[in-house]
């Protein structure tokens, strides 16, 4: 399923399912995911692997809700996580620890017991102390811990600054110039099995170029540490692989990333892993929202509807792009260049700005595309706005899957 949306009878609809009949019951602004869309992109990137051994670990960061991960777990995938929350989500909705792995620069001694506990597959380390911290910790718990080293391979990639991980001045991983070093020091390390190496350079690549430049480095880095008497068994590419957001973009096909990638492996006795987030889930969702008012500010007309940056964060904090699609296509009334703001009480709060779109009124819904990954996770309570409700779709069916949060919500766990 490339696209969930199209329009039947000049209405919006995702899978078989008209977006009118959701916004009347679940109300608006809501998230609404396809549940094949999902399926259909995790089974391109399980499908791709061939013989070749792997995980394909979805990024939970992406989206974490408990019915996502549960669809994702029960096709079959393994997860990247970055907090002890995300583990707590990924056991809530049955997925399987023993294909957890553990990223992230800032791991508590609290987030490394917990997950040791439950006996996840592996810790995917960023520092030294990170090491040193993951062993004595499993010593005191009698727990074995296998890591990874997150490696920053240097490689330049052509995406947000902000997204942007793999290169020597961003904080991300250890730098591939000594991490040789790294690895002989951890022997001492009597806990851990030293049996990986990852890395993840960026989010949003629309080149697999820099992805397949990272491997190879990794690679030549595994033979390295192999002939020292490491037994490195799995290499973890990371996510990264982008999704076309702006009509005319182009962004690497699944399948043909994963079987270059399988290209340059073959016979190595590696089992290779990724972590895709956005590509699995951001063209599956959408935020669903209604106009609220039109108006006009001098030459700038304003289409404020009920959604806002606190909804959807990413046009405000990464000049992100998102198309905005009327629910009910009406070719007689032409089009309009306008902002899309939201109510919060910011000039930053866009969803859209100069955009030429369907001339939208007051009343009318909008559909803000490709919303899936980084969506709902980033959204917050700013300007005391209950977050949104979240509805999966499948075929025919829906429901929704999160409530919208309350006024009560709002103030839990608050005392005066
Ligand atoms: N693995 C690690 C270690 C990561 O840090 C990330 C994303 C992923 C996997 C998943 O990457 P993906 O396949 O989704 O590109 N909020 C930003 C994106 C931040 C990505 C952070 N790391 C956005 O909305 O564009």
């Amino acid at each position: 399923m490339e696209n969930p949306l199209s329009y039947r009878d000049n209405v919006l609809h995702i899978e078989e399912v008209a977006l009118d009949t959701v916004a009347r019951r679940a109300g608006t602004p809501c998230y609404i995911y396809s549940a094949n869309a999902i399926l259909c992109r995790f089974r391109a990137y399980d499908k791709a692997f061939g013989d070749q051994a792997h995980k394909v670990c979805y990024s939970v960061k992406a989206n974490g809700s408990l019915s996502l991960l549960a669809l994702l777990a029960t096709a079959g995938s393994g997860f990247d996580i970055v907090s002890g929350g995300e583990l707590f989500r990924v056991l809530r909705a049955g997925g399987d620890r023993s294909s957890v792995v553990f990223s992230g620069v800032g791991k508590t001694a609290e987030e490394i017991e917990y997950a040791l506990e439950r006996e996840i597959h592996s810790f995917h380390c960023e520092s030294e102390s990170e090491l040193f911290l993951i062993d004595a910790l499993a010593a005191r718990l009698g727990k074995r811990a296998r890591v990874a080293v997150r490696i920053n391979p240097d490689v330049d990639t052509a995406t947000h600054p902000y997204i942007s991980t793999g290169l020597r001045q961003h904080k991300f991983g250890i730098d591939i110039a000594g991490v040789e070093g790294v690895y002989e020091r951890a022997r001492a390390h009597r806990n851990l099995d030293l049996e990986g190496v990852s890395c993840h350079i960026g989010s949003q690549l629309l080149s697999s170029e820099p992805l397949l430049e990272a491997l190879d480095h990794l690679l030549a880095l595994v033979e390295r540490l192999r002939a020292k008497g490491f037994p490195i068994r799995y290499l973890d590419l990371g996510g990264g692989l982008g999704v076309p957001y702006k009509p005319g973009e182009q962004a690497p096909s699944i399948s043909d990333y994963i079987a270059r990638m399988c290209s340059r492996v073959g016979g190595r006795g590696l089992t290779l892993m990724v972590e895709p987030g956005r590509s699995l889930v951001a063209e599956a969702g959408i935020l669903l929202c209604r106009v609220l008012y039109r108006k006009r500010n001098g030459d700038k007309e304003f289409v404020i509807v009920d959604a806002a940056m606190n909804d959807l964060l990413r046009p405000s904090l990464y000049a992100a792009h998102h198309e905005i699609l009327p629910v009910r296509r009406d070719d007689r009334r032409g089009t309009i260049q306008a902002d899309v703001v939201g109510p919060v009480c910011e000039t930053g709060d866009f969803l859209a700005r100069d955009r030429q779109m369907a001339n939208v009124l007051p009343g009318d819904l909008v559909a803000i595309a490709m919303a899936g990954a980084y969506g709902f996770v980033l959204s917050s309570n700013y300007n005391a706005r209950p977050r949104a409700a979240e509805v999966l779709v499948a075929g025919k069916g829906w429901r929704i899957v999160r409530q919208r949060e309350s006024y009560e919500d709002l103030v839990r766990g608050e005392v005066v």
